[in-house]
């Protein structure tokens, strides 16, 4: 058994990497810590911040009990850096060094390749609190409001975890991105954030509920692979991060999930039995079916395109090198070097949507993506079209074809349905509306915004969750307003 690791509480940092013994690095992360504060008060959720929020906070890195409950106001939140428990002897998992003991140090080949990758995780991650900015002004609960808090809260230290990797182990270089990390912005013209689903508006609180449903499953996939890799200080970080991600899936599964046990309910009441009776359903004050659809098209489409492109010599060099691994490649029965291995890759060939087998190190991202869809596509069925059935409505969602709305990647040179059919430009432009979120749809979503902040109340278009956060009664007072 290996001895429980001590989480140093005292300092102004919270963490398990002996920052007190490394006093340089305790220098460079302490005079970073001002500019992170000025950047959440800047751009982190806008008002609440002396309300006291009802939030878990990680106090060790033990799986069991890790976190705990109380109220805190969100700029005292303890930002720690915290590592999973390392695992003794671990062994690179896959790429040429497999085998050999993981590194503890970066090495010095696999440098630039690894500042870009931690760089990269660590941009969205504030990025996505920047998204989320506004959306405090329209909780449709206090318990709604309290998750947003908890994400926008654990994404910030998501960011502290990457900028310890950055100043611990790249020097000047690390330090320098670091400050980068604070100066980009997510939409900003001139400096945006590094990948495209993360400039995107989250203008409502379906947009939210689809972002961490979609977008943060991304996010899940991506700390998976990471946590594989044969550098242990980030596989360490990655790990500990993922316990924080599961809650942030649950968040907008069960968000969406709410929201159409809602919709259904409205609908049983009204004696609407057509979804697509859409001006009866918003009659009721609820979101109709076929707009969470097309919303759930937008997020899922959006999100695809952070898998990169089809074929991608930066994946096979990243998975050769033993920096970035499979989903789950230590569950895989396989040489995890993919010598001579081949893998199915949807591309686009004469004009038509098509299978191809490539080299599998030349697709990893792909398989990365058709790991991240069938997580998706199991949680829809599980939260999301249960809850339809159950209300005894023929309707499901579905998630469109890999090929729908692409902007990245071979797909992006032609406009497919949802079913993956290629249309022309002229019908894609008349049906547009059909697939994707129409102006009247968002403005109809936003008149449904109003905040409603009295403890056990909710906004009519969703309906309460089955259980409270850490078994709080449905009337719990999750954010104390004037704290
Ligand atoms: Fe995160
Ligand atoms: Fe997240």
């Amino acid at each position: 058994m290996p001895e429980a690791i001590a989480v140093d509480y005292d300092g102004l940092i919270p963490n398990n990497v002996g920052l007190n013994a490394d006093p340089r690095l305790r220098r460079a992360l302490e005079s970073w810590h001002p500019g992170c504060l000025d950047w959440w008060r800047e751009r982190g959720p806008e008002g609440f911040q002396s309300s006291l929020v009802y939030l878990r906070t990680a106090i060790s890195v033990e799986p069991e009990g890790w976190a705990k409950f109380g109220y805190v106001r969100m700029p005292d939140y303890r930002w720690g850096i915290l590592l999973a428990p390392p695992v003794e002897g671990r062994r690179i998992p896959f790429g040429e060094h497999r085998g050999e003991p993981a590194w503890q140090e970066v090495p010095g080949e696999y440098r630039a390749m690894l500042r870009r990758l931690i760089t990269v995780q660590g941009d969205t991650e504030p990025a996505s609190v920047e998204q989320q900015h506004a959306l405090g002004r329209t909780a449709p609960s206090l318990y709604d409001l309290r998750n947003l808090f908890q994400v926008n809260v654990e994404e910030a230290r998501h960011l502290w975890a990457m900028v310890y990797l950055l100043q611990k182990y790249f020097g000047r270089d690390g330090r320098e991105e670091a400050e980068d990390l604070l100066r980009r912005r997510s939409g900003d013209r001139d400096s945006p954030r590094l990948l495209s689903a993360f400039n995107e508006a989250t203008p409502d609180w379906l947009a939210f509920f689809m972002f961490t449903f979609f977008t943060d499953r991304d996010g899940k996939m991506q700390l998976h692979a990471l946590a594989q890799s044969g550098f242990d200080p980030l596989s360490r970080t990655c790990r500990f991060m993922l316990l924080e991600e599961a809650h942030h899936m649950f968040i907008g599964q069960s968000g969406v999930g709410r929201i159409i046990e809602r919709t259904c309910a409205a609908m049983r009441a009204a004696g609407i039995d057509d979804p697509h009776d859409i001006e009866r359903v918003r009659a009721e004050g609820v979101i109709d079916l076929p707009t969470i659809q097309r919303r759930a098209n937008l997020h899922f489409s959006l999100t695809l395109d952070l898998f990169g492109g089809e074929i991608s010599s930066n994946a096979a060099s990243a998975f050769n090198a033993g920096i970035k691994g499979r989903y789950l490649e230590d569950q895989i029965d396989d040489d995890h070097r993919l010598v001579g291995a081949t893998y199915p890759v949807l591309r686009l060939k004469d004009g038509h949507v098509a299978d191809e087998r490539v080299p599998a190190l030349s697709a990893l991202n792909m398989r990365l993506r058709d790991d991240y869809v069938a997580d998706a596509a199991s949680a829809v069925e599980r939260w999301w079209n249960r809850a339809i059935a159950r209300a005894g409505f023929a309707y499901k969602i579905r998630l469109p074809h890999v090929a729908f709305n692409r902007r990245i990647g071979e797909f992006a040179a032609i406009d497919a349905d949802p079913e993956g059919n290629i249309l022309g430009a002229d019908e894609w432009q008349r049906r547009r509306h059909e697939f994707l979120p129409s102006a009247a749809d968002d403005a109809f979503v936003a008149s449904l915004m109003r905040p409603v902040t009295e403890p056990g109340a909710f906004a009519s278009w969703i309906a309460p969750p089955a259980a409270g956060i850490d078994n709080k009664p449905g009337d719990f007072e999750y954010v104390k307003l004037q704290g």
